[in-house]
């Protein structure tokens, strides 16, 4: 069978999140993929607990792994709303100062990306910061934005450039192709550049279903972020058999289901190879389907079947349509 890092060479890299765990249980989907991301250890839950405890130890792993397979390595996340210990922004049994706050911001940013230069080419350093709602603003509610201000992001950026000036630094979001939350998006962007912040890159997350995105709606979302000379990573990419607010339960996926799951996949990786100018790397959100995080959410044990490769880690229909469409002759 043909090898999807392979068959998308000569456009951009192929990753998973991976665990610790997967790395043994799926390995031999690994060769499918020439670029990784910790799917958890590399949040600042798992690797600063406390303020004078950091843990890399898990992380490690899977950087070893990285380096002796020659893959790459994506680093997920620094900044972030969720999975981020509360001691960060308290004091005492009170609310930390904003100056306070920012210095353990900064210590975290250059600990966590000076411990992993030699091996995450890129960072994901501001995850999820963009207001879902529309005519609510344009920065979601986060302790770091209580606590710092607005600004929070700006600084964030600065403290990675100076932690290690040759990663490529993210802003990371879901939701990135909707049209109103994509020009929130590019409008904090747009504001970052223009202050000299160093932004490097879009993380779309692609976390789509079967209804949607549209290969349009993808297309354009890349066009917007690209036109503010930012290049674009698909980080997170899965294709969940369900609309949003569908709870429906299976205890088998329907073939038909798999079936449009296959041509989305394959759209959506059309539009991605059409866009390789653009598009520095794509990434799946885990290896196979029977540990996907898509079977906790946004249902808590609601099972899904959104990846590339099944239960019993067999190519799916989906992997067949995407090695395919890199074979198609590409419009100039
Ligand atoms: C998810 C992991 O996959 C789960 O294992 C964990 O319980 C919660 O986080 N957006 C992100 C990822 O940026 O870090 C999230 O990963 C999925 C949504």
């Amino acid at each position: 069978m043909d090898n999807l890092a392979q068959a998308y060479q000569a456009y951009f890299p192929v990753g998973a999140a991976v665990t610790l765990a997967s790395l043994r249980s799926h390995r031999r989907l690994l060769r499918h993929f020439n670029s990784l991301t910790a799917e958890n250890y590399m949040k600042p839950m798992y690797m600063h607990p406390s303020e004078d405890e950091y843990n890399f130890r898990y992380a490690d792993k899977i950087v070893d792994y990285a380096m002796q397979s020659k893959k790459r390595l994506r680093g997920h996340t620094l900044v972030w709303h969720n999975q981020t210990p509360g001691w960060f922004f308290a004091q005492g049994g009170e609310k930390a100062s904003r100056a306070l706050v920012l210095s353990r911001m900064e210590d975290h940013i250059s600990t966590v990306m000076g411990h992993f230069c030699a091996a995450a080419y890129a960072w994901d350093v501001v995850n999820e910061p963009i207001e879902d709602d529309d005519g609510k603003g344009l920065l979601r509610e986060s302790p770091w934005r209580a606590a710092i201000g607005d600004d929070y992001i700006a600084h964030a950026f600065r403290f990675a450039r100076k932690a290690d000036p040759a990663c490529v630094l993210f802003l990371n979001e879901y939701n990135e192709t909707a049209p109103a939350k994509r020009g929130r998006i590019a409008e904090l962007a747009r504001a970052l550049r223009a202050d000299g912040v160093p932004l490097d890159g879009i993380g779309m997350q692609g976390h789509y279903n079967l209804y949607g995105p549209s290969a349009d709606e993808i297309a354009e979302a890349i066009e917007v972020y690209a036109a503010l000379g930012l290049q674009v990573q698909v980080t997170e990419l899965d294709i969940s058999l369900f609309a949003f607010e569908d709870h429906t339960v299976y205890t088998q996926p329907p073939q038909e289901l798999i079936e449009l799951q296959a041509k989305r996949y394959r759209q959506v990786f059309e539009v991605l190879r059409r866009y390789h100018r653009y598009v520095s790397g794509v990434t799946l959100w885990g290896l196979a389907d029977d540990t996907s995080w898509l079977s906790n959410f946004p249902v808590k044990k609601r099972k899904n079947w959104p990846l590339l490769f099944d239960d019993a880690h067999n190519p799916k229909p989906a992997l067949e349509e995407v090695l395919q469409a890199a074979r198609q002759p590409l419009a100039r």
